[in-house]
């Protein structure tokens, strides 16, 4: 496909606007680097299913939506489909366009996406749906898919089965100490959610894997520090839980897994 095939048409959409979170914009901007050097990647096996369900790969275009430094969007190059990535804060997107340099990276949101209508075959979101305004960005979402086209959702969960990820989570979870908000919880059913509302979607399937990320103590105080809420807390906050997730895992030997169960869902756009 031609890339003005994938322009936005005169309707005022492409214009980033305020409806990026506060938080979402100060703390990925400021954590960026952190971000990149703490954060995941996401499994092969579920990488797998939503290409298969979304029909991502050759001839196919797929949109990469709030793509950050580009985590899922590498992962999607290799499929030979066509890339377009999404994402509003510049220094995400810097990474973004570091990682990856075939991809066609655009500045904008999931509620004003600077694309043409009925231009895309799949829209993938990873760990990122939870900022949206769910229903107008599930509309706009409708907009860019071709009739029949797929949306997947991912999600990488810090699987606290085990008890020093718990304990990591209740540090990191600061809003349980009634000082910061977390915008969403892990336990949000986004089938049930997003099935409540008025959107040209059908039925959320969802699947559930698991993934182990490789890592030394600075990597997970890296993953910790590029937590949006607490990128943005003042440098005294950030180095008092640093210390405090030091000390959790002083006893731990490098390198250590941290474990995750990664869910998945996908639906389709109504014909
Ligand atoms: C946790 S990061 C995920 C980044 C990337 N998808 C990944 O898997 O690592 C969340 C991203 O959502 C972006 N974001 C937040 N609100 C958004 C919105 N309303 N529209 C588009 N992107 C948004 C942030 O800028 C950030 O890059």
């Amino acid at each position: 496909m031609a890339s003005s095939d994938l322009s936005p048409g005169t309707d005022g959409h492409g214009a980033p606007d305020a409806r990026v979170m506060l938080a979402a914009a100060s703390g990925f901007s400021v954590g960026a680097g952190d971000y990149e050097r703490g954060r995941p990647s996401y499994p092969a096996d579920a990488v797998e299913l939503l290409c298969r369900e979304l029909g991502i790969g050759p001839g196919a275009t797929v949109l990469d939506l709030a793509a950050g430094t580009g985590k899922l969007t590498r992962l999607l190059v290799p499929t030979g489909a066509e890339v377009v990535a999404v994402e509003p804060v510049a220094e995400m997107r810097a990474l973004l366009e570091a990682s990856t340099p075939t991809v066609d990276v655009r500045d904008g949101t999931a509620e004003h996406l600077p694309l043409a209508g009925a231009s895309v075959d799949a829209v993938t979101v990873a760990q990122a749906f939870h900022w949206f305004d769910a229903e107008v960005a599930l509309r706009e979402i409708a907009r860019v898919l071709r009739p029949g086209g797929g949306l997947g959702l991912i999600w990488n969960e810090r699987d606290t089965r085990e008890p020093w990820v718990a304990e990591l989570s209740r540090l990191i979870r600061w809003d349980q100490r009634g000082e910061w908000q977390v915008p969403y919880t892990v336990e949000d059913d986004w089938v049930a959610r997003i099935e409540a509302l008025d959107v040209p979607f059908g039925a959320v399937s969802r699947h559930d894997t698991t993934y182990r990320q490789r890592m030394d103590v600075d990597t997970l105080v890296a993953r910790v520090l590029s937590t949006s809420y607490i990128a943005s807390q003042p440098p005294e906050a950030r180095s008092s839980l640093a210390a405090e997730v030091r000390a959790l895992v002083a006893d731990v030997a490098e390198p250590f897994d941290l474990p995750y169960v990664t869910v998945v869902y996908w639906c389709r756009r109504n014909p």
